[in-house]
């Protein structure tokens, strides 16, 4: 029998294992409240997939065996660590070996291809030089950030036996865990690289914008470190939702401004126009890169998006496939969230090199929000990659410059664009599959995993998480044990809103229709010659 969402467990002594606690049905309602009770423990509700070593065994559901007593751990740990000397030494740029290339980036004023002089304005020159390199495969990590790196790197590539067990299934999954500093997310991989070559220039002042806030407080970290003076324009709807953000950034000694603001010429026009707008990633870009560029010694730093960002967070993937190297493992499915690209940039590029040469053959997964689904419902098209149009025209899949998408709980996905090397790749169909998913049962996954695997991930990353459950639960139909690997990018502790909103069911799933999109459309521009 198979129990439905509704269906309610009291707890028994005689049923289950020896030694385990097990749960009953309680009453074979349908219509009782999901709630699953352990004695003594709180009680836990599995809104829409109750683990089914919970479920199953004849009504009697048990606890997990210990994992110590599994032969499989005696091969593979729960966790495989790289040592500090296995660090890598250099970024992998993917799109040395890309065929086609991701489309030039365009000034605006001329439409030609940008040059490192058109760049340098607003990023520092080393960075601007990588943003345009296509072609060199590999570029050293200096010294210096890869001693910052110590602080938090390798990373943990663990292998999520407990939520293999609880789905009952015969998958193999594995996720790199990329929360475990004070950011709380990947992000600092590429804050530390970009407050570097920033220092190392003479630059004295950063600016940036901050959606969800785990950028915000990685360039904080990163600036706080290279004593470096930072602005953070936050989405001003992320600010009043984490106040505790802001209390971290400024704690790294940086200083925060709700966007939009009036501090800028964008954020007053936007605040004339929409006086209760609640911002967006877009607007505060501008704002951010407005000051870089009229402020002396001062360089803008973005978080995602741009080639930059995703040669940085190239180490991901590079210490991923290293650690499922020793364990003689390689993943048949890669899945990372897609905000502006970086994390899944970073998570893919090492595997995608595999599949570039003809190595390998994995099957990439981008997941996004319904909300904002670029991606799944963008057009491929030259855009700005602000709102106030003083970024280079990039080519990308866009919702077009001025999409404001609904203010939903996973702030870091809240953009109008991709990459543009997600975008190629994905084009191309070098990245198989994008999928957009509804945040509540994105939460539905959240849930069960801090459950199940104990760590509270972020809304961004549980985006990641529940496609990954749901490709374990089409193994478990299909007998087939594919080997799962996923990127959880960041910890959720300063999302208490969002999971608040989901505990007392308030959370709604909010769909652009196609008129919304059109709106939005409307805004990606005309460009004679290139796209009309
Ligand atoms: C925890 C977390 N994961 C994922 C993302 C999405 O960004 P990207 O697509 O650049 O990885 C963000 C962005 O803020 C984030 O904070």
């Amino acid at each position: 029998m198979a129990f439905q969402r509704e269906d309610v467990f009291h707890t028994s002594s005689s049923g289950g294992t020896a030694g385990a606690n097990a749960l009953v049905p309680a009453c074979n309602s349908k219509q009782a409240a999901g709630v699953f009770l352990l004695p003594g423990q709180d009680t836990l509700i599995f809104r829409s997939f109750p683990p089914a070593n919970y479920i199953e065994a004849g009504h009697h559901p048990v606890l997990p065996d210990s994992l110590e007593r599994s032969p499989i751990m005696s091969k593979i740990p729960y966790k495989t660590f790289l040592s500090e000397s296995e660090l890598p030494k250099q970024f992998y740029n993917v799109r040395a070996d890309m065929k086609v290339k991701p489309a030039p980036m365009l000034n605006p004023a001329t439409l030609k291809p940008a040059v490192v002089e058109d760049l340098t304005p607003v990023f520092c020159t080393e960075l601007a030089k990588q943003e345009l390199d296509d072609t060199t495969r590999y570029i050293d990590i200096p010294d210096e950030i890869r001693d910052f790196y110590k602080m938090y790197r390798p990373s943990p590539l663990v292998r999520a036996y407990f939520l293999e067990k609880a789905l009952d299934t015969p998958a193999k999954i594995y996720y790199k865990f990329e929360g475990n500093n004070t950011s709380g997310s990947h992000k600092l991989n590429s804050a530390i690289a970009q407050a570097y070559y920033a220092k190392e220039q003479g630059i004295r002042h950063l600016t940036t914008e901050t959606g969800a806030g785990q950028w915000g407080t990685a360039l904080s970290m990163a600036c706080g470190y290279f004593g470096l003076d930072l602005t953070v324009y936050m989405v001003k709807c992320s600010a009043m939702q984490k106040p505790y953000r802001k209390a971290v950034i400024e704690t790294y000694g940086a200083r925060v401004i709700p966007s939009p603001s009036d501090t800028t010429n964008v954020g007053r026009k936007m605040l004339e126009e929409f006086p209760g707008s609640t911002g967006s990633l877009g607007t505060a870009i501008s704002e951010a890169v407005e000051v870089a560029t009229s402020t002396e010694n001062c360089r803008y730093a973005l978080g995602s998006v741009l080639n930059q960002v995703l040669l940085h967070q190239s180490i991901i993937g590079l210490e991923a496939k290293q650690a499922m190297e020793k364990l003689d493992e390689y993943p048949d499915i890669v899945i990372g969230c897609a905000g502006g690209g970086s994390n899944l940039g970073g998570i893919m590029a090492a595997f995608m090199q595999d599949r570039l040469a003809g190595r390998k053959h994995p099957h990439f997964i981008a997941v996004e929000p319904a909300s904002c689904p670029s991606l799944t419902r963008g057009r491929f098209a030259y855009d700005f990659c602000d709102t106030g149009k003083v970024t280079p025209l990039a080519k990308m899949y866009t919702l077009g410059s001025g999409f404001m998408p609904s203010p939903n709980h996973a702030g870091g996905l809240r953009y109008h664009g991709m990459s543009p090397i997600i975008s190629q790749l994905y084009h191309d169909g070098l990245i198989d599959e994008a999928r957009a998913v509804e945040q509540t049962s994105v939460f539905d996954a959240a849930e069960l995993f801090a459950k199940v695997e104990g760590t509270l991930p972020a809304p961004e990353s549980s985006h990641a998480i529940r496609v990954a459950i749901d490709e374990a639960l089409k193994c478990k139909e299909t007998g087939e044990a594919k080997t799962i690997l996923f990127n959880l990018t960041g910890t959720g502790y300063f999302d208490m809103a969002a999971y608040a909103a989901y505990n007392d069911g308030t959370m709604t799933d909010q769909i652009p229709t196609d008129a919304d999109l059109e709106k939005g459309f409307a805004f990606i521009p005309k460009l004679p010659g290139i796209q009309e």
